[in-house]
């Protein structure tokens, strides 16, 4: 009774949460991403209340309120209507926005209200030391420990100095453009309160933002498939407490709401259930509660190297190029995990009914020698990102990203993936998968086995400097995986390197997306 209590007061306010933050997320077709620069702090702090009113900012509880709409049988013409008539919108700031807000409260003659974000901060509450990685920001943070490409490579838009984000979904573009509008007008934007990311005279804001589409473009992205052709949006925590019951039930790689969500447990620590973050989550302030960190990427994604590569070595323990295909990230180009066999949609028909979600996220969770990873390749994107084991099972991300740019015909123009996922602690979430990612062996302390780096996005100091992944980086690819012992010998293959990597880091930044609460008080 005390324990089911103490969980009840660490329950997230879901009229407080902002709107995106669970696994379905956003309805969306049509998304846009708005980076800002605060210019009138003062004047930027007295308009933030303003946008909790049902109108701007989605509140979590009506975008549930949304599916449950969406989800009703209706008839096809019904339907629509619903659909179109959609939008909703997010707001987030890295650490150099909160600093600018806290400037604008304290210009107000209110005193200081973000407690924890200073610089020599020595009370109890720190973001310094409760949350590294945001503190430092992205530019600092993943050339240094990612091994991202150096910020002079990014894109101009991600050099400067970023301190917030509008998240803007729709239905279809027109409703997307109306409630950035409408969001922008809010904020002063007209006034100069905050302005484009360059800044530019007269104002265009078509250089602050990027803009990615899942709308059924092309029999390529139909069902919500990414740029290399897989279908994507299939692997998402469900959220004990948010998501119906029955689907936790079933599904094996649930969290709590603490994994995604800032809650505070049991009066102690907030946030994530690991107690071991790098950072002292028991060390951030309370204005944190029902917020969650979002980190955004821009991944350009090379479709023809992509395609060279698997022509290349198509005879590496595979049949033909899509075998390998599915090797590299775990499931076939349909969704069907490689653990399963044969894909059910080989062809990948663009009208052909989704895969069944649940069961094809579910591999049976790894317990004896002969576990599902025998049959997945463990250098695979999928195993590297979630290697389903319940000793790491800590770090799961909510993601919710969408594909940028024009679909791969032949013609090598810049397109990739707009990536976004939240999380309660940066270190535990995001930052610890890129690190897998780019390791050589596979998660944490299974040296003995190296599969090489993720071949999606693993990344390295040579593939920093706009080199090749080298060939003793690049994965490994095991002739025959079925019922070989995961941690002992195999028919191992050649590796694939060296090689081109297929996804470079065109920039990003860690935000903090707070609750409607914060924003109302703010
Ligand atoms: C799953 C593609 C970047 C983490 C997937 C899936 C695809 C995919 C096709 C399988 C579908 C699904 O389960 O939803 C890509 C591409 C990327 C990219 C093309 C870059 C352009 C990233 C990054 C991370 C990440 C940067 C985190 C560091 C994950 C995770 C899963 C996943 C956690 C689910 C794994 C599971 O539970 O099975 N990705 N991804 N991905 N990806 Fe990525």
């Amino acid at each position: 009774m005390r324990l089911f209590r103490a969980l009840r007061a660490a329950a997230p306010n879901l009229s407080e949460i902002q709107g995106d933050l669970f696994s379905r997320g956003f309805p969306k077709f049509y998304e846009t991403y708005y980076f800002f620069s605060i210019q009138r702090p003062g004047d930027f702090s007295k308009a933030l209340p303003k946008l909790v009113d049902g109108k701007h900012i989605s509140s979590l509880a009506a975008v549930l309120g949304q599916w449950k709409d969406l989800d009703k049988p209706l008839n096809e013409s019904t339907k629509e209507k619903t659909v179109t008539q959609l939008s909703n919108a997010l707001i987030g700031f890295s650490v150099f926005g909160l600093k600018e807000i806290e400037r604008g409260i304290q210009s107000l003659g209110k005193g200081p209200a973000l407690v924890g974000l200073g610089e020599t901060e020595s009370g109890k509450y720190s973001l310094e030391k409760s949350d590294p990685a945001f503190y430092t920001g992205m530019k600092k943070d993943g050339p240094k420990s990612l091994f991202d490409p150096p910020v002079t490579r990014w894109d101009p838009l991600f050099q400067a100095n970023i301190h917030g984000v509008l998240k803007v979904a729709g239905s279809d573009k027109d409703q997307v453009e109306s409630r950035l509008k409408q969001l922008k007008e809010a904020l002063g934007y007209d006034s100069g309160v905050i302005v484009d990311i360059p800044a530019r005279s007269p104002p265009t804001d078509a250089l602050s933002r990027v803009d990615g589409a899942a709308e059924k473009r092309s029999e390529r992205l139909a069902w919500g498939r990414e740029h290399f052709g897989f279908r994507d949006g299939i692997s998402q925590p469900l959220m004990r407490d948010i998501d119906s019951d029955d689907a936790c039930k079933t599904n094996n790689f649930m969290v709590t709401p603490q994994d995604a969500i800032i809650v505070p447990q049991d009066g102690k620590a907030w946030g994530h259930t690991s107690d071991t973050p790098p950072g002292d989550p028991s060390r951030r302030p309370p204005w944190m509660k029902d917020g969650s960190f979002l980190v955004f990427r821009k991944l350009e994604q090379h479709v023809k190297r992509f395609n060279t590569l698997l022509e290349k070595h198509k005879s590496v323990g595979c049949k033909d190029p899509e075998q390998l295909a599915a090797k590299l990230m775990g499931r076939w180009k349909d969704g069907t995990p490689i653990a399963d066999g044969e894909p059910r949609n080989p062809v990948e028909p663009a009208n052909s009914a989704p895969v069944n979600l649940l069961a094809s996220n579910n591999f049976p969770a790894p317990s004896t020698k002969k576990d599902s990873r025998t049959v997945c390749s463990p250098g695979a994107h999928i195993l590297k990102t979630n290697p389903r084991t319940p000793a790491w099972s800590s770090s799961r991300i909510l993601r919710h990203g969408i594909p940028y740019g024009t679909p791969f015909i032949d013609k090598d123009e810049p397109r990739g993936l707009l990536f976004a996922c939240y999380q309660s602690s940066i270190d535990m979430g995001f930052r610890k998968l890129q690190q897998w990612a780019n390791s050589r062996t596979f998660g944490e302390g299974a040296s003995s086995l190296a599969p090489g780096i993720d071949p999606i996005i693993g990344q390295s100091k040579e593939t920093a400097e706009g080199g090749q992944v080298k060939k003793e980086d690049a994965m490994r690819v095991w002739k025959d995986d079925k019922g070989a012992d995961f941690w002992g010998k195999r028919t191992e293959e050649e590796g694939l390197g060296p090689h081109e990597p297929v996804v470079t880091m065109k920039g990003g930044e860690y935000f903090f997306v707070p609750s409607l609460a914060a924003l109302r008080g703010v």
